[in-house]
Order: C-alpha cells, then sequence, then structure tokens
C-alpha cells in the first residue's frame, strides 16, 4: 500500500522533473532546488611544511575533480591567514557550491567555515579537524593510527638497533594542528608504558610551531645539547621535521645509529630510509583521501546526503561530524616498493643515481 503511493508521488516528481528541464534551457541555473552544478574550492595550508600538499593532494584532487567532470579551484594559502580567508572569500563570491578546508588553526577555519556555511555554501574539512568548526564532513586518516605506526616503528628499531634503556626526543607537530594532538596520542599509547616501567627514557620533547622544517632543526640541536649529546631515538612527526632531526644528526656524526620516525612517504624521507639514516614513515594514500572528499562535495552540491557511516567527536564543539576515515600503512626499507606501486612517488623520483644501489636492494625494480 506505502509502496504503490511512493511509486505514483515518485512518477509524480519525475514527470514534473522533466518538464521543467524542458522548459529551461539555462542549464546549471538552480530554479530554487538544492540542486546546484557543482564547483569546488580547496584551500591547502601551505607548501613547506609537508611535499605532500602540493605533490600529491593538489593532483589527487584535481584527477578526481576532472574524472568527475566537474568545475573546481584549488589554492593554496602559504601558511598566511589572512590570505586563507581572502581566498575563501573569493571562492564564496565566485559561486563555489562546496569549500574543502586544510585549517591553518580552528579558530581561522571555524570563521572560514561559518562564513561559507551562511552564504548557503557546503564545508568540508579536509585532512585536519576544524575544532568547534561547522563542516558538513570531516575526511581523513585515522590519525591516532598514525601515531601508533609510528610509536611501533620507532620501537622496532630501537630494538633492532639493541638500544638499552633507549633516551627517546619527541618532535611533535604543530600545536594549533589537531592531527598533531591525535599523532601524539598515538605514539604516546605505545611509547608511555615504556617510560612508565623505565625500558626508555624519555628525553626532551617540544612541538614545532606551524610545523616549520627549519625551525624544527633549531629546536632539535637545542635538544641534543640539552641532553649532553645522548638522544637514541627520535619520534618525530613527519618526514620534513625528521629530516630536519637527520640534518642535524649528520653534523654530530650520529645519524645512522639514532633512529628517526616520519610520516607522509614524501621523496625525501622515503631516500633517508634507505640510507638508513631514518627508520621509518606512514603512508597515507592521498588519492583516496581525495577521492572520498570530491565524492561528498559533489553529493552536496547536488543536495544528497552521503551517509559516511562513522563520525567523529569534535570535543570544542561537542558535536558528533560524519567522517570518512582511511588506513594508513607503516613504511620501512623493505616496502618502499608499494608506495611506488601504488603511483603516490615514482621510480625515477626516489632512485636517483645517489640512491640506485639501496633501490636494488630494496627490490625495487
Ligand atoms: C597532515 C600531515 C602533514 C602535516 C604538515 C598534518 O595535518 O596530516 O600529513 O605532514 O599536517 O603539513
Amino acid at each position: 500500500m506505502r509502496k504503490g503511493i511512493l511509486t505514483i508521488a515518485a512518477v509524480g516528481l519525475l514527470a514534473t522533473g522533466g518538464l521543467t528541464a524542458c522548459g529551461d534551457d539555462d542549464s546549471g541555473s538552480d530554479a530554487g532546488g538544492s540542486a546546484k552544478t557543482p564547483k569546488i574550492g580547496v584551500i591547502l595550508p601551505d607548501s613547506k611544511s609537508s611535499a605532500r600538499w602540493e605533490t600529491a593532494d593538489r593532483r589527487f584532487l584535481e584527477e578526481a575533480f576532472k574524472a568527475a567532470g566537474v568545475k573546481y579551484d584549488i589554492q593554496n594559502a602559504q601558511n598566511d591567514k589572512t590570505a586563507f580567508q581572502t581566498i575563501a572569500d573569493q571562492m564564496i563570491t565566485s559561486g563555489v557550491t562546496a569549500l574543502m578546508i586544510v585549517n591553518l588553526d580552528s579558530g581561522t577555519g571555524k570563521a572560514v567555515l561559518d562564513k561559507a556555511k551562511s552564504q548557503g555554501v557546503a564545508t568540508i574539512d579536509y585532512d585536519r579537524l576544524t575544532l568547534g568548526g561547522s563542516a558538513q564532513y570531516y575526511v581523513s586518516f585515522d590519525n591516532e593510527v598514525v601515531g601508533k605506526l609510528q610509536g611501533e616503528g620507532l620501537s622496532k628499531c630501537l630494538t633492532e638497533k639493541g638500544a638499552k634503556n633507549p633516551v627517546v626526543a619527541y618532535l611533535n607537530g604543530s600545536p594549533t594542528d589537531n592531527n598533531a594532538t591525535l599523532f601524539k596520542n598515538g605514539y604516546d599509547s605505545v611509547l608511555k608504558p615504556k617510560f612508565d616501567s623505565k625500558e626508555y627514557v624519555k628525553g626532551p620533547e617540544d612541538a614545532v610551531p606551524a610545523w616549520d622544517n627549519a625551525q624544527a632543526a633549531t629546536i632539535f640541536e637545542q635538544q641534543l645539547t640539552k641532553a649532553n649529546g645522548k638522544i637514541d631515538g627520535v619520534l618525530s612527526a613527519n618526514d620534513g621535521l625528521g629530516n630536519a632531526a637527520i640534518s642535524i644528526l649528520k653534523k654530530n656524526k650520529l645519524n645512522g645509529k639514532v633512529p628517526v620516525t616520519g610520516q607522509d612517504a614524501s621523496t625525501e624521507g622515503l631516500q633517508n630510509i634507505l640510507a638508513g639514516d631514518q627508520c621509518m614513515t606512514v603512508y597515507k594514500a592521498v588519492r583516496e583521501e581525495a577521492k572520498a572528499a570530491s565524492d561528498l562535495a559533489i553529493a552536496l552540491a547536488k543536495g544528497e546526503k552521503k551517509d559516511t557511516g562513522q563520525t567523529v567527536k569534535d570535543p570544542e564543539g561537542n558535536r558528533d561530524v560524519p567522517s570518512v576515515l582511511l588506513t594508513p600503512k607503516a613504511i620501512y626499507k623493505d616496502n618502499i616498493k608499494d608506495v611506488i606501486a601504488d603511483g603516490y612517488v615514482t621510480k625515477e623520483e626516489v632512485c636517483t643515481a645517489a640512491y640506485a644501489k639501496a633501490c636494488a636492494d630494496a627490490g625495487i625494480s
């Protein structure tokens, strides 16, 4: 009975829709309905805290938007919060139907999201959750698992080096990036019990403002001085910070002896692993992240609601945000080839002359 009524109603709707479409040449206009022709604006955070934003995210977002045949505008705020807001305003004025942001901090991210919302623009937190924000979706990786893989990786490398009661230093990510908090929760879950049981010794710990790689080198140099040169392992939150630590370890002829962690499977990070200077990295398949975010942005533009089947608690806004959380993967020397096989980086980029032998040894053909 009910089904019958619904079917008739659906036919009625289709008929009306058909008639409207016939009389409406102005394709793309939205005659008051919720379906709009998608145009997606993306604001990336910077191009220095990690190579990924320009080399992976931009590329894979473009790939997803092109495959879906939608209009898009991808810009990079270059770590400038004022520029971030200006770009958002321009995108809203230019008529984007969805705005995807990687915030520089939650305060400015929230201002942008709230403004977009007030203008009827759909919003997505891409990679970083804006605390207290209003994004309709959050698309990222399971960032506590990222941190857990780093903690486990460091522990594995310390064991392989036969380290006894190693002193472990922390180079955390930006204090204004919620992901940095989640990464730390993850690696603390592995390492804190070892500090508590005195198996490991907690060394110096610092957060690196805005994930600034140059500042990270200065900070790590100070950590090493403070610890009288006795640091046996470095939990670094990403490849850029890890490379900064490695540069100081090299100056002190300690590279290769002190394991360092990373994240992002950057070309530089993978080469540091091949050289034996970095213990591991965490690979996040950005192609999947970009595709998931693109699918949601397009659905929102069409007025569709997608069930992601999962939510993440925003502790500041006390809100359950519908989320897509993808699975990260730990990368060591022996599975660098998986990152290449996935098309994230090419063999040509990683296996330059200086790394040719190490690449062959690691089975990269
Ligand atoms: C991202 C990392 C990146 C870091 C610095 C984090 O929010 O999840 O992949 O390395 O920002 O840009």
